[in-house]
C-alpha cells in the first residue's frame, strides 16, 4: 500500500519541475520592454466581466473615451470590445479564458477588464481556475502594481506584487495523493523575483524615492521566500541610492494599522499572496477594496482592472447600477499613466481624489439612498473639465 500513491505523487511532482524549468527557460528569453510610443494605434480591449463588472468597466470605458477623444479620432488609440469573458461562457468551454477570446485579448495591447467570477469547490460552476490568473500567466503579467494614496493621512504607498509564481503559480495544480492527504505548492525563481524587485527598484529611483521594502516570510518559508529576499539583497548592490529593507508580511499587516509606523513605507515589494492580501488591507485606508485599481504589466501586455471581485449578490439583490465604479476608474488611469498618456492619467487621479475625498457632492453607498455609478462618472467628468481642476486640487492637499 502507499507506494502506488507515491509513484503517482512523484510524477506528478516531476512534471510540474519539468514545466517550471521549462518557464525559467522562457524568461531568460523573454522579449523587451513593448514602447507605446511606436505604436499606431495602441488597441485597448475592453472586457465586461461578471456580477457588477460589465456595470463598472462600462463607466470606465465611457470616461476613458471622453479623455482619449482626440487621441481617438486621429487613430492613436483603438477601443475594441471583447465579449465572452463571462463565467456562462467559460464554464461551457470548460477553460478560465476560452481560445477565441484568448485570441482576441492578444489582438489588443492592453485591456480593461471588469471582475470575473472565480468558481471554488461546491459552486454551480465546474471548478475552472480564476481567469485573472490565468490571463496573468498566460500573458506573462509579472508585476502586480497597486497604489493606495491618501495624502491627508500621509499614505504615500505603492505596492509591487509578484503576479505569476508564488503560492499562486500551481493553483489548481496541487496533489490530493489521498483522501487525508493534500499538497499545494509554492514556487519561486530567480528569474521571477528579479524581473518584479528590478522594477519595484526602477520606479522608486525614477520617482526619487529612497527606500524600498521587501515583504516576507522567509524566517519560516526558507526555501522560496529566501530566495526571494536574497535576490532582492543581491539586487540592491546595483542600487546604492535606495535604502533597502524587509519585513516579515504579519509585522508587516500589523504596521500599516499604526498611524506612527504606516507612512514611512512607501515602495514595498512581495511575493504574490503576501501582495493579495496586504494590498486588500492598504486599499481600506483609501476608502476600501472599490477603490483601488490594479495594473497587471509585463513586458509585452498589460491588463488593468480593480481590486475586488464581481459582487454577485449586488446583481441579485438589483443594486448593480449603485456599484462603486472607483476601482476600474483608478485602473483606467494606471492604463493611461502605463501606456504614454500620463497628463490624462494624472487630470483622472486629481477628479477622483477631489469627487472621492474631499468634495463629495455624490456619494456612492452601493444601494439607492447613494448616487448610480453613472451618475459619479459624469460628476468625475466635468470635475475634470473644470479650468482650475490642477488648482482646486491644490488646495485640498
Ligand atoms: C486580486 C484578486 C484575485 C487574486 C482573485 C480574484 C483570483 O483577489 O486580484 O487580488 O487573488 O489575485
Ligand atoms: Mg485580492
Amino acid at each position: 500500500m502507499g507506494n502506488d500513491l507515491i509513484e503517482k505523487a512523484g510524477d506528478h511532482f516531476k512534471q510540474l519541475v519539468k514545466e517550471q524549468l521549462e518557464r525559467v527557460e522562457a524568461m531568460k528569453q523573454a522579449q523587451d520592454w513593448i514602447d507605446y510610443g511606436t505604436l499606431k494605434p495602441i488597441i485597448i480591449g475592453i472586457l465586461g466581466g461578471d456580477g457588477i463588472g460589465p456595470f463598472i468597466a462600462e463607466e470606465s470605458r465611457r470616461i476613458l473615451e471622453f479623455l482619449l477623444k482626440d487621441e481617438e479620432k486621429a487613430g492613436k488609440v483603438e477601443f475594441r470590445n471583447i465579449a465572452g469573458l463571462t463565467i456562462e461562457n467559460r464554464a461551457e468551454k470548460g477553460k478560465a479564458i476560452p481560445d477565441d477570446v484568448m485570441e482576441e485579448i492578444k489582438q489588443c495591447h492592453v485591456t480593461l477588464k471588469g471582475p470575473t467570477t472565480t468558481p471554488r469547490k461546491g459552486d454551480p460552476w465546474p471548478n475552472i481556475e480564476s481567469a485573472n490568473v490565468a490571463l496573468r500567466k498566460q500573458l506573462d503579467l509579472f508585476a502586480n502594481v497597486r497604489p493606495v494614496k491618501v495624502p491627508r493621512e500621509g499614505i504615500d504607498w505603492m505596492f509591487f506584487r509578484e503576479n505569476t509564481e508564488g503560492a499562486y503559480v500551481l493553483g489548481s495544480r496541487g496533489v490530493a495523493v489521498s483522501d487525508d492527504l493534500t499538497f499545494d505548492f509554492k514556487v519561486i525563481t530567480g528569474q521571477g523575483a528579479e524581473r518584479i524587485i528590478r522594477l519595484a527598484f526602477d520606479y522608486a529611483k525614477k520617482n526619487n524615492i529612497k527606500k524600498v521594502t521587501m515583504v516576507t516570510k522567509a524566517n519560516v518559508i526558507k526555501t522560496t521566500d529566501g530566495k526571494f529576499l536574497e535576490t532582492g539583497y543581491k539586487l540592491a548592490e546595483e542600487y546604492p541610492e535606495l535604502e533597502v529593507d524587509d519585513w516579515y508580511i504579519d509585522i508587516m499587516t500589523a504596521k500599516l494599522v499604526d498611524p506612527k509606523r504606516r507612512t514611512q513605507f512607501r515602495v514595498m515589494v512581495m511575493p504574490n499572496l503576501y501582495g493579495d492580501i496586504l494590498t486588500d488591507e492598504a486599499a481600506e485606508f483609501q476608502g476600501g477594496v472599490g477603490t483601488a485599481g490594479s495594473a497587471n504589466i509585463g513586458k509585452q501586455y498589460a491588463m488593468f482592472e480593480a481590486i475586488h471581485g464581481s459582487a454577485p449578490r449586488m446583481v441579485k439583490e438589483g443594486r448593480a447600477k449603485y456599484a462603486d465604479p472607483c476601482s476600474m476608474i483608478r485602473a483606467a488611469a494606471l492604463l493611461l499613466n502605463h501606456t504614454g498618456f500620463q497628463e490624462n492619467g494624472r487630470k483622472l487621479e486629481m477628479a477622483l481624489d477631489i469627487c472621492g475625498q474631499y468634495e463629495k457632492k455624490l456619494v456612492l453607498t452601493g444601494r439607492s439612498d447613494g448616487c448610480t455609478g453613472k451618475e459619479y462618472s459624469d460628476y468625475l467628468m466635468e470635475t475634470i473639465e473644470l479650468p482650475d481642476l490642477e488648482k482646486k486640487w491644490q488646495s485640498f492637499q
